[in-house]
Order: C-alpha cells, then structure tokens, then sequence
C-alpha cells in the first residue's frame, strides 16, 4: 500500500479538529451509565470482554519496580519491548508500532482512510471502532453481511472490492460474534486483495482461538506490503487498564503511522511496557487465562444445551448468545440484578456475554434462568 506520509500529516489536524466536533459513539464500549455503576458497586461485569485473571503477578511486581524510573521518557523500554515483539514474530523492529491499546492503531486507520474520502469495506457486525473513526473524518463504509455461521464471508468481501476500495477490515476472532475463520481462507484473501488496498486484520482475541497464535496473520507481514495487524495485551494478557496494544506491518506503514501518531510512539509509559515485558516472559499466564476461560464457557455452554439456547461455539472470551429465549429487557434486568452483559444497538437476535471467572459463570447461569421465556 501506499501510506502517504506527507498527506497524512498535512491532514492530521484536520483530523483531530473533525473529531473534536463529531465526537464517536459509546454505544458499543464504555458507555457512560454503565461506567457510572461500574465504579459505584462492583456488579459482575460480563460485558466488556475483560481478563478476569490479570495482571500477572510478574507484571504487577515489574510494575512497581519501575515507578522509581517515572522520571524518564520509556523510550528506552520501547527498544527492549521492540526486540522481544520482534524475536516472537521474526519480524525486524521497524515493522512494529507500540500504542495505547489496539484502539489507537484502529482509530489511526479509520481516520486516514477518512481524510482521503476512501471507502472501508467490512463484513458486519464486526469491532466498529475503525468504521466510527472512519465515519467522523469523512470514510465510506461499505458492508457486507457474515456468513452463515456468522464469520467473514471471504467470496462476499471479494466479490465486494471496487476501485473505490481503501481498506478492508477483518476481526479474526470477530468481536460480537465470537466466531473465527480457517487460517488459510483468510491469508488466500490476504493474499488475494489488490495491492493498492489497505487490509487491517484485528486479532485482538487470537490467543483464545482454536487456531491460537498460529492463526495469525504477522508471518505475511513480509510479503504484503498492504497488510496491518493489529494485536493487543488487553484481552489474554489482563491489561487493559495499562492501554499497550502494537500494530504489525511493513516499515515503510509503520513510519508513516508513527508519524501520524499523537505520541509519535509514546503514548504509553513505563508501566504498560514493563508490565508487557515481563508478561511476554510468562506464558504460563497466558495459558492459565486460556484454559480457565474454556472452563468458564463450558458452564455456559452446558446451561445454554439444557434451556436450548442458540449461541455461537466461542474463540474469544466471550459468547455470542441468541436472544429470543431470554426476555426482551434481560440486559437491563440482568443489571438490575448485578450482572453487566451487552447488546450492541444493531445486535438485533444476539446479546454478548463475557466470560468471567467459573464461580461467577455460575452466578450467571443461575440469574439469567429467571429470564428464560
Ligand atoms: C476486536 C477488538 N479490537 C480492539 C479492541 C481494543 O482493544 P485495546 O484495549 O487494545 O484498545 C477491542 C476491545 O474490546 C476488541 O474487541
């Protein structure tokens, strides 16, 4: 692809000035009446896709540590973050850019496909964050529909690049439905998709997938010079509070984003870095999260087999659930029990719950049960 630097940073401010104005939506994250309870009670909060498990007590100890280090700029722990991402993905440290969270590389990309009026194709509903920043800084946004089993339909999204086609998003896991494609449908459409267009794969959730890490998409990063990945510590790793996400592509993208970046690569600070190095050394954390998930989605899944309940065989930390057994108000009367679960504006059959720990699944087998129809 062709990130042109110079455009985008002309174009930046007026960017920023765009947002500024429009604002983007809460609807589907952290909106501000559930924030609100959030902080007044602790009710059980199944509805953000949050690690329930993390930090890793390595991380939280790293942490402390380096608070005696908060009088200088990281960017030294930058280089040391740089070089582990680089040896775990055989990647040079000029294709990865560190961010606050994975939702600064996605609202990077929404905008620059804004700012030149392109057009972002997806399938839908997928994670919206690229398409509401694309949105409010002038993108198209063209979608198309899921497959039947609710994953990327890789004929359809084909079929549906035009010459007016800027980028193509792909979620895999995909955030709501839960859902994850073959490893190798998805790099024959990597690799099938014109040069000329963008293709940002999220793989915000690929370490609870059946596929695992080696679904991902970085090992192509090399030879398609149009691919962005984007991959985040919120989820496995239990950091979402630090905000650390990276994106992964070619060099010459990942300068042109870091030089678009507000914090031209530091926007995070010592804590998310130190804690993500020492995460990175601690994979039997991460493995420990992804086994105590399967067993939380278990309980659910058996509740759900007894009631009937239709829902979508998860690879992420959370379920895609049918909604037309449940009552029609079960969000809210769920939350007036205690138990924050989500239904996204345009998740019309569906409602999202997160996996928590096994003692609270239990809770919410027991609760939800009074709202089956
Ligand atoms: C698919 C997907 N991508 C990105 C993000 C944003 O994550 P981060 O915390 O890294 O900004 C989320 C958060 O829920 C997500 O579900």
């Amino acid at each position: 692809m062709a990130i042109n630097r110079r455009e985008w940073i002309q174009q930046s401010l007026l960017a920023s000035a765009a947002l500024l104005v429009a604002g983007t939506s809460g609807a589907y994250g952290c909106a501000s009446g559930l924030r609100e309870k959030r902080i007044q009670g602790a009710p059980l909060q199944l509805n953000w896709n949050e690690n329930p498990y993390g930090p890793a007590e390595s991380a939280v100890k790293a942490v402390n540590e380096a608070m005696k280090y908060a009088n200088r700029y990281p960017d030294e722990y930058i280089v040391k973050v740089k070089d582990k991402l680089s040896k775990l993905h055989s990647v040079k440290p000029e294709n990865l850019l560190i961010t606050a969270g994975s939702t600064e590389i996605l609202s990077l990309l929404g905008q620059h496909v804004g700012m030149q009026k392109g057009e972002i194709l997806t399938a839908y509903p997928t994670f919206p964050t690229i398409i509401q920043f694309g949105e409010v800084s002038g993108a198209t946004i063209k979608k198309v529909d899921l497959d039947k089993n609710d994953r990327f339909d890789f004929e359809r999204l084909s079929k549906a690049i035009t010459s007016r086609t800027t980028l193509v998003f792909i979620c895999n896991p995909n955030n709501p439905t839960s859902t994850e494609v073959p490893t190798e449908d998805l790099k024959s459409f990597c690799r099938s998709v014109p040069e000329n267009v963008l293709i940002c794969v999220d793989e915000a959730y690929i370490e609870y997938s059946n596929a695992g890490t080696a679904g991902s998409m970085v090992s192509l990063v090399n030879e398609l010079p149009n691919l962005i990945i984007c991959r985040t510590f919120s989820k496995t790793y239990g950091l979402a509070g630090l905000r650390i996400g990276y994106a992964v592509s070619n060099a010459a993208n990942i300068t042109a984003l870091r030089n678009r970046h507000l914090g031209f690569e530091l926007s995070t600070g010592w804590p998310p870095l130190v804690a993500v190095g020492a995460s990175l050394d601690d994979q039997d954390f991460v493995n420990m999260c992804v086994e105590k998930n399967n067993e939380g989605k278990q309980i659910v899944y058996d509740a759900y087999k007894k009631w009937g309940v239709d829902y979508n065989p998860s690879s992420t930390n959370f379920i895609y659930t049918r909604h037309d057994r449940f009552d029609k108000q079960v969000v809210a009367k769920m939350r007036d029990r205690g138990i924050l679960i989500t239904k996204w504006p345009d998740m019309y059959n569906h409602i999202r719950i997160s996996i928590g720990k096994p003692d609270e699944m239990r809770k919410f087998v027991e609760v939800v049960e009074d709202f089956l129809v």
